[in-house]
Parts: structure tokens; C-alpha cells; sequence
């Protein structure tokens, strides 16, 4: 068990909310999404993938926050965030999720940028002297990675980072997940607000009903919350005695990785980082389900499944029963999701009261709650960072 865990005040008030779930416009109202979009993602420093999977220079990944998009690229000087549109007119540079590419071509008019985001060719459009060709690279957004996930933020004073991580550092060494290889990620469009996915990931109470799969490996009453520093949340979670793996057969022939503690092995840690990184940390493997809001009743999710190179290198290695299961488990939970999202929309939905296995979904929506509220500065995104300052009065912003 980590030390982090038994140094925990068991004597804690649980709930914020006295145990009150939010009301109906807190999950589906246009006015809390406008707040969300302002004030978390265009505030914050977002996780938004693994360095795995932009090892090569050229590779790049792309992700749609918002009405927004934004372009990881691995250039010369490492991964850098951009802004995914043509500095000429505007069109959307990369539909792909992920790819390699040594210059990216704008299908408008032609225009070229390189693998650092500058531009390299206008092909033929012409302009007069007053055109600057330096000044008309891709449109930065700041990128940072710690522990191998790749952060960026569309403000030019996000809250600290390393502050904000708190203790997430303590699980990312023991799963020494900055070395992990991501071999899959898939992406599901889900019909419901964010947040009701950032809850349903993070209880298990949902198990016996819905995964009946899941619910035969991992045990949903021998679970606990934690109380994380940090802007992070997190509950542990029991394998059934006789399995190894959470995954379709329960068995791995997988070497657990080797920092993680005696206690842990046989347990699920389920963290995740605010607003909308969760990751399932086992000894065999983690993955991380990532959710990015679209509109207040349309979100996607990104999973990525990572598995520890030693293991991907043997020429047995297979992850087919881990994806298997979650692949699974991800539809099901969808569908409670875009129902619970169309209970929510009735506005004579009065809130329920949450259980004590259900501490997760309060404490994400009191975080949320307090993001939102007024107290913490807005930070818009800016169309260019330089003018991040003025933007930052100007507009307001959808991602
Ligand atoms: S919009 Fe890209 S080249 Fe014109
Ligand atoms: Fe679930």
C-alpha cells in the first residue's frame, strides 16, 4: 500500500454536498457548459495524451475540444501543441486522430508547414511585400509533459502545474508510466455532458448492473476513496482472489511491474486527473479514458490502453483480452450515461443523495462547482498568445 494512502484523515467529512447530487442545469444547462469551457479548459493545463504515441518525429495526434482543435506535433525541438487550422483562411489542417507526417499541406490553397509549425511554402499565392512568412506558423498553444502525458493550456497563466499534479507523481512512478507503451487508443462519441462520464468512470458501484464481465474480476465492496493533495481524485479497488488481470479471462502471464507494492497487486487504483484524465493503474497494465466536452449534451471519450515495453516486446505479447473487456465495459457505461444525461435534461429532475461508494462523483462535481462559481479568474482562449492579454478581456470562448 502506498504511504500516501494510510497517512489519510479516516475522519474526514465526506461530501461537500452533504451527500446532494447538483441540480439539472449544473449537468445540461448552456450557461454551466459556457462557464466549463471558459474557465476550466481554457484556463487549466489539460492532459491530453502519452508521449508514446508521438514518439517518431513527424507523428503528430490531434484532439477537438469544444468547437475547437488542437494539433500535437513532434518536431524538431520535441511535442508542441498548435492550434489545428490554416493561418490563411482558416480550414481545419488534420481530421486524422493520428498519423506521421513530415509537413503538414493545407488542402485550400496549398499552403505548407513544417514539422515545427512554421511555413514553408505558399505555393503560389500571392503577396505583396507586406507579407511576413515567419509570422504565419501554426498558432502555438503552451505544452508541457510530466510523467510522460503531454499537458497544454490555452492560457498564458494556468495555475501550476506541478501543484495542481499533487500527489499523481507517487502513482506514475510506481506504474513508471512516463515508460509505458500505448499500443491501442480508441475514440467513442458518447450523447451526454461530460461530467456524468467523469462520474461514471470513477465509481464502481454501477459494476453489478451494468459489467457483468468487470464485476467477475474486480470486487465493488472491497473498495475505498482516497484524499489526494493535489487537484486529482481517487478510489482503490479489489481484484476477486484467483485473478490477475482485469481483463476478459482475468489471467495474465504478464510480470507485474516491479515498483508496484505487494498490496497493490491485486488492486485496481483508479485516479484521475481534474477535469477529465482518468486512469486505471494495475500491476499488469493502465489505461487512461480521457473525456473532452462538445456541446453540454455531446462529449468524446479517448481511451489508451499502455502496457510496459518488456512486455510488448515478447513475441506473444497480445493485450486482445484487457481491450476486450473494456471495450465492452465502454459501451455499456455509455449507454447509462446518454440515459442518465436524458434523465437529467427533465427539468423537474430534483437531486438525489449520493452513497458513501459514490464520494468520487461528489467531489468531482464540488471541484467543478468551485471552478465555475466565480472565484477562480477566467482565462479565455486566445487567438494568438501574444494577444493573450487583450483576448483575455474581448471574447469569451467555446475551446
Ligand atoms: S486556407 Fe489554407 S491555404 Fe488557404
Ligand atoms: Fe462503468
Amino acid at each position: 500500500m502506498f504511504d500516501l494512502i494510510s497517512k489519510q484523515d479516516e475522519d474526514r467529512p465526506y461530501f461537500d454536498t452533504g451527500g446532494v447530487g447538483r441540480s439539472h442545469d449544473f449537468y445540461t444547462g448552456e450557461e454551466q457548459h459556457r462557464r466549463e469551457m471558459e474557465r476550466i479548459y481554457g484556463r487549466r493545463w489539460l492532459p491530453v495524451d502519452h508521449v508514446s504515441r508521438l514518439k517518431e518525429k513527424g507523428s503528430y495526434t490531434t484532439l477537438d475540444i469544444g468547437t475547437g482543435s488542437v494539433l500535437l506535433l513532434h518536431g524538431d525541438d520535441g511535442i508542441r501543441a498548435y492550434h489545428n487550422y490554416c493561418r490563411h483562411r482558416g480550414y481545419k489542417l488534420v481530421e486524422e486522430p493520428a498519423g506521421k507526417r513530415q509537413s503538414i499541406v493545407c488542402l485550400y490553397h496549398c499552403w505548407v508547414y513544417d514539422r515545427n509549425g512554421s511555413l514553408k511554402s505558399l505555393n503560389g499565392t500571392y503577396f505583396d511585400h507586406f507579407f511576413e512568412k515567419e509570422k504565419n506558423g501554426l498558432l502555438p498553444v503552451r505544452t508541457e509533459i510530466r510523467f510522460g502525458v503531454v499537458f497544454i493550456s490555452f492560457s498564458d497563466s494556468a495555475p501550476d502545474l506541478d501543484e495542481s499534479l499533487g500527489e499523481f507523481g507517487e502513482f506514475a512512478r510506481v506504474y513508471e508510466l512516463a515508460d509505458l507503451e500505448c499500443v491501442q487508443a480508441k475514440d467513442y462519441p458518447v450523447a451526454s455532458n461530460w461530467k456524468l462520464v467523469a462520474h461514471n468512470v470513477n465509481e464502481s458501484l454501477h459494476f453489478p448492473t451494468a459489467h457483468k464481465d468487470l464485476h467477475r474480476i474486480t470486487d465493488f465492496d472491497a473498495a475505498g476513496t482516497y484524499d489526494l493533495k493535489g487537484d486529482i481524485v481517487g478510489a482503490w479497488q479489489a481484484i476477486r482472489g484467483g485473478y490477475n488481470s482485469v481483463s476478459m479471462t482475468g489471467h495474465s502471464t504478464r510480470t507485474p511491474m516491479r515498483l508496484v507494492p505487494e498490496d497493490d497487486l491485486g488492486r485496481i487504483n483508479w485516479i484521475t486527473i481534474l477535469p477529465n484524465l482518468l486512469f486505471g493503474f494495475t500491476a499488469d497494465y493502465v489505461m487512461m479514458q480521457w473525456v473532452w466536452p462538445e456541446s453540454p449534451g455531446t462529449c468524446y471519450v479517448r481511451h489508451f490502453w499502455l502496457f510496459h515495453p518488456s512486455e510488448t516486446a515478447k513475441p506473444d505479447f497480445s493485450h486482445e483480452a484487457v481491450f476486450a473487456l473494456w471495450d465492452k465495459a465502454n459501451y455499456e457505461d455509455w449507454e447509462l450515461c446518454e440515459r442518465t444525461h436524458r434523465g437529467l435534461a427533465n427539468p423537474m429532475w430534483s437531486p438525489g443523495t449520493l452513497s458513501l461508494d459514490e464520494e468520487v462523483v461528489s467531489q468531482i462535481d464540488a471541484w467543478v462547482a468551485r471552478e465555475t462559481d466565480g472565484s477562480a479568474s477566467p482565462r479565455p482562449v486566445a487567438a494568438d498568445p501574444a494577444e493573450a492579454t487583450e483576448a483575455t478581456e474581448a471574447t469569451g470562448t467555446e475551446g
